[in-house]
């Protein structure tokens, strides 16, 4: 049997997450009672709190950036704490980045709770998104306090910098690519690649940075980031239109009402031929997608296969991300990394 089946990821991330929820609290925290308000916003997003501010258990994310780029320091030889700041970066500048997507999407829910749009506004979402992001490139503004030489840090920080405009660009195609009908897997490679895949790669790319690996290995680990990113989005797409809501904590098929060129509608619009062809079109054409109209589409979806499709795709990517792992196949780490990986083609939400 292959050795990473037999991992118990909860107790194998543990020891690597205890540290990086203590480092990401200490992270986002004022002592000035004037804005405390904004950083309650900021804990409540993170899912620390309430709408009111009152502590509440067990309603974070899933940390998969930060966890990647611990791993890939422990992994390439390096030692994982002195990477610390560098995953609580990643974890804060996702959850900037997801801050920003909820106004950009327009969506109400996350993990079946309402958006921090939802409860502050638009105006206070976008301004507590900010704050997050600069906090997030403080923090490895003080990777040297924790014994990372400069020339390290400014690797790092370009990494990290390259990964942010990326997304923005990313964001950008997926939201011109609501207005079109003639998506090609090509451009939305190269869409998700920008969202979704960048920061995956940063996060592997920075802990081999910190760990200062070769940079064949600091080569390799960001390519294996990129693919298990694309396969993440992949599965992401699948969930945003088969996923159940009492999982995913978001409305069921919100992406088709969003009119998201993900990889299955994508691969539809490319290979529907006839009436089916006329009838996604015409629904994707028009700005509101009515429910009837939501379920003409999830029926040319399963006539086409396109779930089929994605899958196939995803599973594609995650095998190549497996094989950029080898150099580090046998290392603790390494083996962490590869089961997590695997376990995400199984994700539910
Ligand atoms: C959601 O990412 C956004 C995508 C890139 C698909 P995650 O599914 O990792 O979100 P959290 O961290 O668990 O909230
Ligand atoms: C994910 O966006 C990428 C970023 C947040 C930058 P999506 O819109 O596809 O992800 P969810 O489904 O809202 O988490
Ligand atoms: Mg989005
Ligand atoms: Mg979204």
């Amino acid at each position: 049997m292959d050795k990473t089946q037999s991992v118990d990821i909860g107790s194998a991330l543990a020891p690597y997450l205890a540290p990086l929820d203590a480092a990401l609290r200490e992270a986002v925290q004022t002592s000035s009672p004037a804005v405390a308000e904004l950083y309650g916003m900021l804990h409540y997003h993170l899912g620390w709190v309430d709408r009111s501010l009152a502590p509440i258990a067990g309603r974070t994310g899933k940390r998969l950036r930060p966890a990647f780029c611990l791993l890939a320091c422990d992994a390439a030889g390096g030692d994982w704490r002195q990477a610390l700041l560098a995953a609580v970066s990643l974890e804060l500048t996702h959850n900037f980045s997801l801050i920003h997507d909820d106004i950009e999407d327009g969506d109400r829910e996350r993990h079946g709770r309402a958006t921090l749009c939802t409860v502050w506004g638009q105006a206070q979402a976008i301004n507590a998104g900010d704050a997050l992001f600069v906090l997030a490139r403080q923090g490895l503004g003080r990777l040297a306090d924790c014994g990372v030489p400069t020339d390290v840090t400014l690797r790092v920080l370009q990494s990290y910098d390259a990964a942010c405009l990326a997304i923005t660009e990313g964001q950008f195609l997926d939201m011109q690519f609501e207005e079109r009908l003639d998506v090609t897997e090509a451009e939305y490679l190269r869409m998700v690649g920008g969202k979704t895949a960048a920061l995956l790669a940063a996060s592997t790319q920075m802990g081999a940075l910190v760990a200062e690996a070769e940079a064949a290995l600091v080569e390799r680990l960001a390519r294996f980031g990129r693919l298990v990113g694309l396969a993440f989005q992949m599965t992401d797409d699948i969930l945003g239109i088969w996923g159940d809501a009492g999982r995913t904590g978001k409305p069921a098929a919100n992406d088709i009402r969003r009119r998201k060129k993900s990889l299955p509608v994508a691969f539809a619009l490319e290979t529907a031929r006839g009436a089916a062809a006329e009838r996604l079109r015409a629904i994707f054409a028009t700005p509101q997608v009515s429910e009837d109209d939501v379920a003409a589409v999830l029926t040319i979806l399963d006539d086409l296969g396109a779930r089929d499709h994605t899958e196939r795709l995803a599973d594609d990517y995650l095998q190549q991300a497996l094989a950029e792992l080898a150099p580090v196949a046998g290392t603790h780490a390494g083996m962490i990394l590869a089961a997590l990986t695997r376990s995400l083609a199984q994700r539910e939400h």
